[in-house]
């Protein structure tokens, strides 16, 4: 490793997630389908659109995440952009485990059969076009195969490791 590099090493998570969480994003529920059919689902806002044509976007998921596993075989997902009504959801699926997660959470099958969330603002079904690696996650890159939007209202924001809200 050259001098710069090492020195690009040398940052601490503590100075990354600090930095980064000064960027403001949105917020989504990722979900997708476990091989025994069950509904699987993870709150993410490391998701970007990456081009028009094709339609693609990216989603940047923990190697330990469920959901990912359950991507990778279902070959599928939705992202699920949440409004400001929804932080509970939010909250409920940051936890890790898919059972007790969908208890009273209104969802339906989308194009590629991954669950839309009732109430949310945009839903996008798409299919695992590639994945790539990325240090501790992995990137999925998905091809968009519907995209819709379900909902009206203020988007759910995350900043500075907090939820906040958009003033308009
Ligand atoms: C606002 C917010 C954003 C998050 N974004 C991501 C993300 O982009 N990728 C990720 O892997 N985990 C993200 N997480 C953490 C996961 O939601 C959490 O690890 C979850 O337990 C994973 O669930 P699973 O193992 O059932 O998939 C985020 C959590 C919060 C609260």
């Amino acid at each position: 490793m050259t001098a710069l590099g090492e020195q690009a090493a040398s940052v601490s998570a503590a100075d990354f997630r600090q930095a980064m969480g000064h960027f403001a994003t949105g917020v989504t529920v990722v979900t997708s389908v476990t091989a025994d059919g069950s509904p699987a689902g993870t709150t993410a806002n490391a998701i970007t659109s990456l081009s028009l044509d094709p339609p693609l976007v990216l989603v940047c998921l923990d190697l330990a995440s469920l959901t990912l596993q359950a991507i990778r075989q279902h070959g599928a997902f939705t992202v699920n952009v949440l409004g400001e009504p929804q932080r509970e959801l939010s909250v409920n699926f940051a936890r890790r485990g898919f059972a007790a997660a969908w208890d009273g959470v209104p969802h339906r099958s989308g194009r590629t059969g991954s669950p839309r969330i009732q109430g949310a603002l945009a839903v996008l079904d798409c299919t695992v076009e590639a994945q790539l690696p990325g240090g501790d996650h992995e990137i999925i890159v998905g091809r968009v195969r519907a995209a819709e939007v379900t909902g009206d209202g203020a988007p759910l924001v995350y900043w500075r490791g907090s939820y906040a809200s958009l003033d308009r």
